[in-house]
């Protein structure tokens, strides 16, 4: 795989899960990375993880949905490295529910968080992209949103984000930005270890290759969409959910 040298990327929601996995592999092939979260301890623990191995890091505490947290963020990651080439728009919530059940509070931070945030997250960084004719946006959505029973905050949010990345691809394209999304499905978090057996056999029953993925799965994609050999793909929504989105239900 080609090297990120020279290049910094942002990664929302980078102190637990995927992001971090995310931030973690960019960093390996030599990319400056910016960690984001709203969790101030997990946040300076992954800084430290990163520094421990050498690599150019800084940890940066900042809600998404928050349009002048936003825009500081950018701009202290581009006075303290020099540029912002990648975007992953990673950090996401769910507050899942039957309609009847849903308040609208549930469906505001849920769509905030999911949508709103990479909608700012965009907008602070896309000058500094279109400045040098180079960038990758790189959002975040799911498979669920295809729909899904119980998740109609989640499934909008992330239907708004297969819209913005499509929107957004567009009006980058002769600028050197590419724009895509990733939809993960079932991919393996602490949350799965302690679903009750007969919860995980039900969900692995419904997957197409009889496993759910991991981090890592995530973290490859990523990496692909953000090189130099992805540079004509722009645009698209990519499954990386073991056939899950084959079906629906
Ligand atoms: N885990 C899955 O099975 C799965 C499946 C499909 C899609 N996704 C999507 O993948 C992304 C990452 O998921 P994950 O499982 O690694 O989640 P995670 O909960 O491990 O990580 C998300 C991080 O985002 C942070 N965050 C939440 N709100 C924020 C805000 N307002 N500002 C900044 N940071 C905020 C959280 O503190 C958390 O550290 C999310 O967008 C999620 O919707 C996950």
């Amino acid at each position: 795989m080609e090297t990120l040298q020279g290049k910094t990327a942002l990664i929302t929601g980078s102190a637990s899960g995927m992001g971090k996995k995310t931030a973690m592999r960019m960093a390996e092939r030599g990319a400056k990375v910016v960690i984001n979260d709203i969790v101030p301890e997990k946040v300076e623990q992954t800084v430290a993880e990163f520094k421990a191995r050498g690599f150019e890091v800084m940890g940066r505490v900042a809600d998404i949905c928050n349009a002048s947290a936003v825009s500081e963020m950018v701009q202290a990651a581009v006075d303290t490295f020099g540029s912002l080439d990648i975007l992953v728009n990673n950090a996401g919530m769910e507050k899942a529910g039957a309609l009847r059940n849903l308040s609208e509070k549930d469906w505001d931070v849920t769509v905030n968080v999911n949508l709103k945030g990479a909608f700012l997250c965009s907008q602070a960084v896309h000058g500094h992209m279109v400045g040098k004719g180079w960038g990758r946006i790189i959002n975040i959505a799911s498979r669920a949103w295809l729909g899904g029973p119980g998740q109609a905050p989640y499934a909008s949010a992330k239907a708004g984000l297969v819209g913005l990345t499509r929107t957004l691809a567009l009006e980058l394209g002769r600028k050197g930005v590419t724009v895509n999304c990733i939809a993960p499905g079932l991919i393996h978090t602490p949350m799965w270890d302690e679903l009750p057996e007969k919860n995980r056999t039900a969900f692995l029953e419904k997957q197409p290759m009889g496993k759910i993925g991991e981090d890592d799965d995530i973290a490859n994609t990523i990496l692909f969409f953000a090189n130099e050999e992805a540079s004509f793909i722009t645009g698209q929504v990519f499954y990386v959910c073991g056939g899950r989105s084959l079906f629906a239900g």
